[in-house]
């Protein structure tokens, strides 16, 4: 009995300190400089195990140095975290700071504050700042000063896990105009379910089907854009060319062109058949868990031929914007590598009310037609889907109309 009960104190001693935060120097001033960063901090298992200075260094030591101070990379994490910073590393997130830099064109019409100062594009596209290096760079400078990966999920500084698993961990990004998944799957059977009952978890979460096992790699079969090469449905492959020919990856010839370097290196598309075959296989398998094979398969398939019908309005409209530019009515831009198709990348740095009527079309419409179809969100792909492409592809002939009898003074 003395036994046990010594054990006893033995453990409950050994998991006190083990529950403790280390003490530091920096502690000390932060907790009156920032209470709530220590805070949180404090509330971390890894405040058990180590300090700031890890991942700060330990250069900065007073009021008037916090210049001093190191900003973590991914490198950081990855000296004790190796298998999640390697699986994160080989998936989409970390090439969302180069889905930026790939266009400067587009970057350098921005103001500073949008790109840089994270207000803007990398607010959210601060993603893949690997190492120092990257860091430090003068060429990468003026795309960030502050931002960091793997807080993206598991917020600083508690790095919770628990906080990285609920599904409003992935809704500060993935959310709004051209990816609206949070409020898709919110308003779907399956947030629903989810969210009457969080305990049973009925509903499967953003991570279950997007970070299986804990796994960090992010990828899906289809991608943001939601094109794939090759395909085997003729009638399909034709609109995708007249799409590849406005994102200018194929010349108005149909051959490669240099952007498509640029798709390879930012994985912005399956590009093989295996490829996307072996997303889509991994994502059958986790329907698998709740649902009947048939029952998923049918459902996806269902969703890609949404993506189809999005296509067909999409492609005409392009072609309309084409002829426009093919008979002179709307002028060549200088370095117009697409001419006579219109630049899809050139996002809403267009002139033309008609250009953005294709955009919107591009990045709202489209996006929301297939996005919400495979999230199990009927409403967004009827009405804010599918719905708006029609309506905007009568607005988009009219205009064209219109431009011809202006051009012809009738
Ligand atoms: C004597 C007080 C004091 C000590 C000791 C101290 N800091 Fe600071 N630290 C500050 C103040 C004040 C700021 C805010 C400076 C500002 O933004 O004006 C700061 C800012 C920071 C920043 C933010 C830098 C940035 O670019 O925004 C980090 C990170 C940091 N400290 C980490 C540490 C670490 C790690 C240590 C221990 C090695 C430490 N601090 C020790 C006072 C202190
Ligand atoms: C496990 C790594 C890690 C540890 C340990 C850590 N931090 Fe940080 N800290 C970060 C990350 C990540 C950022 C965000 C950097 C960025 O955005 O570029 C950050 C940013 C900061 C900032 C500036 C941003 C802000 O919100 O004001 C301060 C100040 C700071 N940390 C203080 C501390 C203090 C004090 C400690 C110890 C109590 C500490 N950190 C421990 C990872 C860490
Ligand atoms: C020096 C080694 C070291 C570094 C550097 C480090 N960690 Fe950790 N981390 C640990 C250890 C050890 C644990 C396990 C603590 C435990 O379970 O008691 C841990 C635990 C975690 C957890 C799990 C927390 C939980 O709630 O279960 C997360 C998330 C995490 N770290 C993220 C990060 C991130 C993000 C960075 C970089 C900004 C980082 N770590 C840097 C050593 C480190
Ligand atoms: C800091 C913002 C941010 C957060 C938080 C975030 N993501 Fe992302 N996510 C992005 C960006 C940006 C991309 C596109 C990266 C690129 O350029 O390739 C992306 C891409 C993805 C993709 C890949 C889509 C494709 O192209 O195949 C998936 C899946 C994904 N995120 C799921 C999640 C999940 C699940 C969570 C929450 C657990 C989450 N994300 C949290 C910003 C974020
Ligand atoms: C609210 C956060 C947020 C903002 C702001 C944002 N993005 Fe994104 N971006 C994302 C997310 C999340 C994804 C991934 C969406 C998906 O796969 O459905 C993404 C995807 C992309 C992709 C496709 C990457 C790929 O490999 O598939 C490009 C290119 C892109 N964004 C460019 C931009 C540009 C340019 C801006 C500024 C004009 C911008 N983004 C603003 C969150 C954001
Ligand atoms: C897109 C969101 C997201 C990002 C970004 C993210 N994590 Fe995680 N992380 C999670 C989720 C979700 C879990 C819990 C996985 C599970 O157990 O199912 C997790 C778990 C962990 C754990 C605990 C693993 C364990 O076995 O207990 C560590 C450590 C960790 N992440 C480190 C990192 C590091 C390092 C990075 C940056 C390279 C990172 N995470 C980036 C979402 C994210
Ligand atoms: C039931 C599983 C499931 C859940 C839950 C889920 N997704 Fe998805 N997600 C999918 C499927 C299926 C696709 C399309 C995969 C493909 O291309 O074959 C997809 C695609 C994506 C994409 C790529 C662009 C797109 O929308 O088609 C992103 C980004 C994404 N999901 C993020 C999220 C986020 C964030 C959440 C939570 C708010 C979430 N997903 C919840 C199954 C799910
Ligand atoms: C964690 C379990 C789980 C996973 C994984 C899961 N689902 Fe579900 N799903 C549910 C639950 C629970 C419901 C709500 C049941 C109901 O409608 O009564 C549901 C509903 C649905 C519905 C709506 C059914 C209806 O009749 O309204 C569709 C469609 C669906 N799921 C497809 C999928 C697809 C496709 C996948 C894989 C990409 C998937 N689910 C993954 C649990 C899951």
């Amino acid at each position: 009995m003395k036994k046990i009960v010594l054990l006893a104190i033995i453990l409950l001693f050994g998991f006190y300190q083990n529950s403790k935060a280390i003490p530091s120097s920096c502690e000390d001033c932060h907790k009156k400089v920032t209470p709530q960063i220590v805070k949180d901090f404090n509330r971390s298992k890894m405040s058990k195990v180590l300090t700031c200075k890890v991942c700060h260094g330990e250069k900065h030591t007073n009021m008037n140095d916090a210049q001093k101070a190191k900003l973590p990379a991914i490198s950081t994490c990855k000296q004790c975290h190796p298998q999640q910073a390697n699986q994160y590393l080989s998936g989409k997130h970390a090439l969302g700071l180069l889905a930026i830099i790939a266009f400067p064109e587009f970057a350098h019409k921005q103001p500073e504050a949008f790109i840089a100062g994270q207000k803007g594009c990398n607010g959210c596209h601060n993603l893949g700042i690997v190492d120092d290096k990257i860091r430090d760079s003068v060429k990468y400078r003026k795309y960030y000063k502050y931002g960091m990966d793997c807080q993206n999920c598991h917020t600083r500084h508690a790095f919770s896990v628990e906080e990285a698993k609920q599904p409003e961990a992935c809704n500060s990004c993935h959310t709004g105009f051209d990816h609206a998944q949070w409020e898709m799957w919110f308003h779907s059977k399956h947030g629903s379910a989810y969210l009457t009952n969080r305990k049973a978890h009925r509903g499967p979460t953003c991570q279950d089907c997007h970070m299986p096992d804990g796994n960090h790699k992010v990828i899906t079969a289809w991608g943001f854009l939601a094109l794939r090469l090759p395909e085997p449905d003729k009638e399909w492959l034709n609109y995708r060319i007249t799409i590849l020919k406005a994102l200018g990856v194929l010349n108005p010839d149909g051959k490669p062109t240099k952007r498509l370097e640029l798709v390879k290196a930012a994985n912005l598309a399956r590009l093989d058949e295996k490829s996307w075959k072996e997303e889509r296989a991994k994502m059958i398998n986790i329907c698998k868990k709740c649902h009947s094979e048939s029952f998923a398969r049918e459902n996806l398939k269902n969703a890609d031929l949404m993506i189809k019908a999005a296509d067909k309005i999409f492609a005409e409209a392009i072609n309309i914007v084409k002829d426009l530019y093919k008979d002179g009515i709307i002028p060549k831009k200088p370095d117009q590598v697409t001419w006579p198709y219109p630049d899809l990348l050139n996002f809403y740095e267009v002139d033309t009310p008609i250009e953005e009527m294709l955009y919107e079309m591009f990045m709202d419409y489209r996006m929301k037609t297939y996005q919400a179809a495979f999230h199990i969100m009927p409403d967004y792909t009827t009405w804010y889907g599918y719905a708006k492409m029609k309506e905007t592809l009568v607005e988009i002939k009219k205009e064209a109309e219109r431009m011809r009898r202006e051009q012809n003074n009738i």
